[in-house]
């Protein structure tokens, strides 16, 4: 099937598919994927049956942060290919009726930038303004803001004595949106791809682009409330929603840091004037200990399923969110929430049903159709991530935190536990390279890839491609409104989905003992049908009001009204 005229709301069906293309597939030696590797790889995506594919950033870069620090926006990367490369890429995907959605960086550019290249050392250049420059303050920094990677969020120019702000690595130099010729640049950038036949965009960090313009210093944490959902975000970004994605009907996603619910409800709202939908990370957080994600601590189940409660109760009607457990910056979900060793394929699989049959539009990151899990690295020079390496050195070098305490840390919260090379075979290096890979693939590759997973129907992968066709024919997932049946319940997560004519009840033990629960009578389960549940026994038949769960075991019904 080839893509001929854009529907406004495919997305609202559809599942969405993350490549890393660094850990992706390699076509060559070099250790690292490139988009070559991905195009050959268009087959499984599509047996996998998702409708779109969303690259993480493939454009010229210094890669100090993998490709979110950009020095041209215009060219690819030599490294993942050639501007050619990618147009096959682009064409060979539409043939097989999967969209290309791109990820655009634009709160930042890599100082390489020749914007930042210009403006550096030099107040009368007329790239100056595009970035955020301040003079010290009693010969410091202006303000006491740090950098999402730690350590401050200024770094001095020496030229000029002035400080330039930078919410991430110091190579990632913040835009100063203010400036309306920053945004005009943006708008360019973006209807160059648009005009390529992209399908939609990926917006990094997108309610951080409006700083409030005191730069004040915060008594009370770190600056990101002068500059999260700031005071002209709505504002810019209905600008460019206007001038490109309205005009190419792309789809949009707002990745949101640290965001409220009632800004997620505007930026996604279904007017179409800012975006289609947001991602946000509040349910990502319950194994942070107090809020630091530099800790070890076992997620707050209680607090998951209130996070959740709290944005489909609240977006429903009013906004779109993203459906996602993994992706790039998070560890394995499996690792992370299931159990990665005895019961990873039921775990999988039950983190799996417990998210896609949530309201929203479900992101599958590379790996995660297997269930992958995260590499338990051993070694710090088995870490590449700049924010982890970072860590590490404040953590230890100047908190002093025990390296062995910082190890255990960053097996569970390190970025790099995600970006492990994808598992395709049982071959050397998961048949990722033929050359050695940028950064150690997680040892199990012999069981845990693609091509076992392929041969057995009842692996991780088939359950995905199962919950993916599901969104297609059952219009409650859609539609449906959501209610949490057992808040409180201590290992339970159960959830039902409503509209007129259907009710959809997706029961998950979270836990490695057996749990029970007792359905309300307001639900008939003598007429209700299992669509699907991730053990093959038949004692999982429907099992009437009383369901008695093993290990993290889900299920998945339907009741319909005649
Ligand atoms: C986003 C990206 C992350 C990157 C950061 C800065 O959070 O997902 O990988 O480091 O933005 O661009």
């Amino acid at each position: 099937m080839a893509i001929t005229k854009p529907d406004e709301s495919w997305w609202k069906t559809a599942t969405i598919y993350q490549i890393y293309p660094k850990s992706f597939c390699d076509s060559g030696s070099k250790g690292m994927g490139d988009l070559k590797g991905i195009t050959s790889k268009l087959g499984y995506i599509k047996l996998l049956g998702v409708d779109a594919i969303w690259l993480t950033p493939v454009y010229q870069s210094p890669m100090v942060d993998n490709g979110y620090d950009i020095s041209d926006y215009f060219e690819i990367n030599p490294e993942f290919g050639t501007m050619k490369d990618f147009d096959v890429l682009l064409s060979e995907a539409h043939q097989l009726g999967i969209r290309i959605i791109m990820d655009i960086v634009v709160n930042h550019t890599s100082t390489q930038h020749k914007w930042f290249q210009s403006a550096l050392g030099d107040k009368n250049s007329p790239y100056r303004d595009y970035y955020i420059w301040k003079d010290p303050v009693e010969g410091a920094e202006p303000n006491n803001w740090n950098s999402k990677f730690g350590s401050s969020a200024w770094a001095l120019d020496e030229g000029t004595g002035q400080y330039y702000l930078h919410l991430f690595a110091k190579e990632q130099a913040d835009l100063n949106w203010e400036n309306p010729s920053v945004r005009e640049e943006v708008k360019d950038v973006i209807h160059f791809w648009a005009k390529k036949g992209v399908d939609g965009f990926r917006l990094d960090v997108i309610n951080l682009i409006s700083k409030q313009q005191e730069f004040l210093n915060d008594e009370n944490g770190d600056g990101r409330r002068f500059y999260t959902d700031g005071p002209r975000v709505h504002e810019y970004l209905q600008e460019i929603s206007e001038s490109v994605f309205q005009k190419y009907g792309s789809v949009t996603v707002g990745e949101m840091s640290s965001t409220t619910l009632e800004h997620c409800q505007q930026y996604s709202a279904q007017d179409g004037k800012e975006l289609s939908m947001v991602f946000n990370f509040h349910h990502l957080k319950v194994d942070y200990l107090n809020g630091d994600k530099w800790t070890k601590t076992p997620f707050d189940f209680i607090q998951l399923k209130q996070i959740f409660n709290h944005w489909q109760t609240g977006l429903n009607g009013k906004g779109w969110g993203a459906l996602f457990w993994c992706n790039h910056d998070q560890p394995r979900v499996v690792s992370r929430l299931g159990n990665d060793k005895q019961y990873r394929i039921e775990s999988a699989k039950m983190l799996a049903a417990s998210i896609h049959m949530m309201q929203g539009t479900p992101y599958v990151y590379q790996g995660e159709e297997l269930g992958m899990t995260n590499p338990h690295y051993t070694d710090i020079r088995q870490y590449r991530d700049v924010e982890s390496t970072n860590m590490y050195q404040i953590m230890v070098n100047r908190r002093g935190i025990a390296h062995q305490d910082m190890m255990a840390i960053l097996a569970q919260k390190s970025r790099d536990n995600s970006r492990t090379p994808m598992q395709w075979n049982s071959t050397k290096n998961a048949g990722f390279t033929k050359g050695t890979p940028w950064l150690d693939l997680a040892q199990n590759y012999p069981e845990i890839n693609a091509e076992a997973a392929i041969a057995d129907l009842n692996s991780v992968f088939y359950f995905y491609k199962h919950l993916i066709e599901l969104r297609k024919q059952v219009s409650v997932i859609t539609d449906g409104r959501y209610e949490d049946l057992f808040p409180e319940h201590k290992r339970i997560f159960a959830y039902a989905r409503q509209n007129d004519k259907q009710v959809l009840l997706c029961i998950n033990n979270y836990y490695g003992d057996e749990a029970k629960c007792t359905l309300p009578d307001r639900f008939d389960m003598s007429k209700a049908r299992k669509l699907l549940s991730n053990y093959q026994s038949e004692t999982c038949e429907v099992g009437g009001q009383n369901q008695v769960l093993r290990p993290y075991e889900t299920r998945i019904f339907l009741i319909e009204s005649d």
